[in-house]
């Protein structure tokens, strides 16, 4: 049964860059909804900048900006980021507009008229030398729970309490240093504490969807939503029983910039009332725009937002669960309106080494320098996939790791697929498939969509770690099934059965390729879309996983479709480990070029910053200098690493050469690219070599020839290096000239 959904990610704060955690977020939410688009379920999936809130009036300050200026520069920095991350979301708005400022007035005329805000007078921090109320947020001090050092006035980052500012310990003004000083105001409270509110949430909390049939919240979600609902368990293990919510301040004095609060000059709303109604205001100028319906929505923004069989899914990071699991589904549900049916929350990532990557600290991965250097940014989407669950587990970046996976599985084992078989089938049946239905749909690909039931069941949970590990599992399970055939040795026999099982076994090879690009296409959108092309097909769909290829159809010339890290390439990334640039120089660098999305080796050449320096070319030689050089092409048999080499990788070649008895004879050759490929990438590649090279004896034993590598003068900035491949139908033996 198809579906409606409306997916949310968190609002980013306006008032910096986005960073790593921004993008893992972004790119789990995307994966999940590009999923459920190929499950045939309509999905509108809409993002925001949170726009307000005194950091941002302050950074505005600092930046010699009016908020709304600072915030539209801002926001005009956030394309690069979407687009160059292949973020499909519909939409991207602010909560610093009009359909905000209505909505968060509606919403909180509607708690009104429910009796569910009342005023009180508050003894509130202020800062003397600046002359205002101070945010929570540039007051520090220490955590009254658990006694963590310089947490925020709001929240603590260690231990996750909410409380007052006026509970820390040891308070200061951030903005000065000033010890605050308590001064008295009026504020607006929504009162959470009423049993409505608190018997409600006890069991919203507990209970499924009543459209999806699903848990609304994950269980250590749900378990935290319950101590907090009911307070902590005193010493004899029994709850406080009329439970653990206070009142919640929604009001905040002027200066700020926010919402006006109707019927109360100089008031304005907490940034985190009118945030995720931000959500909504998104969704509206989305409908309201037209785009919705030019994507196919029939329904007005009140009839989608009013309609009990949407499904509400927000995505979100584990600090704000307080907000998303209490504030926001009361605020909602005593409104009048439809409450969330899933909160999906991760944890953080972090860079191996241990160092949160904090909203507040952003120093590590730079997304946009990702970008610069020319990194794909589908090799992050997949290396974050391969490590994320449907749980609340922090994941960790570790290069080393983001190398492996992506040359070793997502190059090595997937992409490699379609090279390998690709070369056979255009070299000896011109592109063309097996003439027989049976054989694509029967044939060993079968194995493969009998899994898609279980692949599509761990990315709907949100298992897309469990979910790559299966379709790991079955590109090597189809990588041993090519090799068994041995189709190296059916292309050179003479016989017209091999070469008939040769195609049978390249077609089946490639229709697997198929099934297995369908099962990766929400993770790789543009890989999978580019692997369509070569094989002629139209964007599959999930349920094309059941539509083999078609007999006898013709595949284009394969061109590689995803080039390998550069191990040095991560090396250029974290040299900026001052982190992101400063909040106002991103919004001056929109103009720079345009982030790339494409394949990583070409993008360096035209991103790096330096430019590429050419070397002088050498003396002049005769041409009979240049006979002298025996160039032959080589298949490389055989390639590992070479124990106690961090450079070498021993390469074992097919020359061409014969022995006395017709059999083939190898060479060994050393050759110093361990940083730039994965052995088992270069496995059954051919590429040329210099055969009459004099053995020269190494440490490691005797190399009998030089494998041609192209690699640029100055190795520092510009570190790749690319072996040289001849073109389709050269063998080894043949002579370069
Ligand atoms: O924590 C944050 O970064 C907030 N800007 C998230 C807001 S989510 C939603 F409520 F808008
Ligand atoms: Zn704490």
């Amino acid at each position: 049964m198809s579906r409606t959904l409306f997916v949310t990610t968190a609002l980013p704060y306006a008032s910096g860059p986005l960073h790593i955690g921004h993008m893992m977020e972004y790119i789990q939410a995307d994966i999940w909804v590009r999923f459920m688009r190929m499950r045939g379920h309509r999905v509108a999936f809409v993002g925001a900048d949170d726009a307000h809130g005194a950091p941002i009036m302050i950074a505005a300050e600092k930046a010699g900006r009016t908020p709304p200026q600072f915030v539209a520069e801002m926001a005009a920095g956030r394309r690069r980021y979407l687009d160059g991350y292949h973020l499909a979301f519909d939409h991207w708005h602010s909560t610093d507009s009009i359909e905000n400022v209505e909505l968060s007035q509606s919403i909180y005329r509607a708690l009104k008229a429910n009796d569910l805000v009342t005023t009180r007078d508050v003894e509130q921090f202020f800062d003397p030398v600046k002359n205002m109320f101070l945010p929570d947020r540039y007051i520090k001090g220490e955590c009254p729970v658990c006694h963590a050092k310089d947490q925020y006035g709001d929240s603590c980052e260690v231990c996750g309490s909410v409380y007052s500012p006026t509970e820390l310990i040891e308070p200061y003004s951030s903005l000065t240093g000033a010890t605050p000083v308590l001064k008295t105001s009026e504020h607006f409270f929504f009162k959470l504490s009423d049993p409505r509110c608190v018997g409600f949430l006890k069991a919203w909390t507990a209970g499924l969807s009543t459209t999806s049939g699903v848990a609304r919240l994950q269980a250590e979600v749900r378990n935290k939503a319950a101590e907090w609902l009911l307070g902590k368990p005193d010493a004899d293990g029994a709850f406080d029983p009329k439970g653990g919510l206070a009142d919640w301040d929604i009001s905040r004095d002027e200066p700020y910039f926010g919402i006006p609060i109707p019927d109360a000059p100089g008031k304005y709303f907490y940034v985190w009332l009118d945030a995720p109604v931000g959500y909504l205001a998104s969704l509206k100028s989305y409908f309201d725009s037209g785009k919705a319906a030019a994507d196919g929505q029939t329904q007005t923004f009140d009839e989608f937002v009013n309609d009990e069989g949407v499904e509400q899914v927000h995505f979100i990071g584990k600090d704000i669960i307080y907000f998303h699991t209490l504030f926001w589904p009361a605020m909602l549900r005593f409104s009048g309106r439809k409450t969330p049916d899933a909160i999906n929350v991760h944890g953080f990532i972090t860079l191996s080494g241990g160092e949160k990557m904090s909203k507040s600290r952003g120093t590590g991965l730079s997304p946009l320098r990702y970008l610069e250097i020319g990194m794909n940014p589908e090799w992050l989407r997949y290396y974050i996939a391969a490590k994320l669950n449907g749980r609340i587990e922090d994941i960790e970046f570790n290069p080393d790791d983001f190398v492996a996976r992506v040359n070793s599985d997502l190059i090595g084992k997937y992409v490699n697929i379609a090279s390998r078989a690709a070369g056979f089938v255009a070299k000896h049946f011109e592109g063309r498939l097996y003439d027989d239905a049976d054989v694509a749909r029967d044939g060993f690909a079968s194995e493969l969509r009998d899994e898609s039931r279980e692949i599509a069941h761990a990315i709907e949970a949100r298992e897309f770690g469990k979910a790559i590990r299966l379709v790991m599992e079955l590109a090597d399970a189809t990588n041993g099934f090519f090799d068994m055939a041995k189709p190296w040795l059916l292309a050179k026999s003479a016989d017209a059965a091999d070469r008939q099982h040769l195609h049978r076994v390249c077609t089946q090879t490639l229709e697997c390729f198929r099934v297995l690009t369908i099962y990766l296409k929400p993770i790789l959108p543009k890989l999978a879309s580019e692997a369509e092309a070569f094989l002629g097909l139209a964007p599959q769909q999930w349920s094309d996983i059941d539509v083999p290829l078609p007999p006898g159809a013709t595949v284009r010339p394969y061109r590689h479709l995803m080039a390998r890290v550069d191990p040095k390439m991560l090396d250029a990334l974290f040299e900026s480990a001052g982190g992101e640039p400063a909040a106002s120089s991103t919004a001056s660098s929109t103009a720079a070029p345009a982030a790339s999305s494409g394949d990583g080796t070409a993008a360096a050449e035209s991103t790096i910053a330096a430019p590429l320096s050419i070397e002088p070319v050498g003396e002049t030689i005769a041409i009979d200098d240049f006979a002298k050089i025996d160039l032959r092409v080589a298949r490389i048999v055989m390639a590992e690493k070479v124990e106690g080499s961090t450079k070498l990788l021993r390469l074992t070649l097919d020359v061409g050469e014969r022995d006395a008895d017709g059999n083939p004879v190898t060479r060994n050759v050393f050759s110093g690219i361990q940083g730039a490929y994965a052995p088992e990438q270069l496995a059954g590649r051919m590429t040329v070599v210099v055969a009459n090279l004099a053995p020269r004896k190494m440490k490691f034993g005797v190399s009998e020839g030089m494998v041609l590598a192209a690699g640029a003068a100055d190795r520092e900035t510009r570190p790749g290096l690319y072996v040289l491949e001849p073109d389709d139908g050269a063998v080894p033996g043949m002579r370069v000239r």
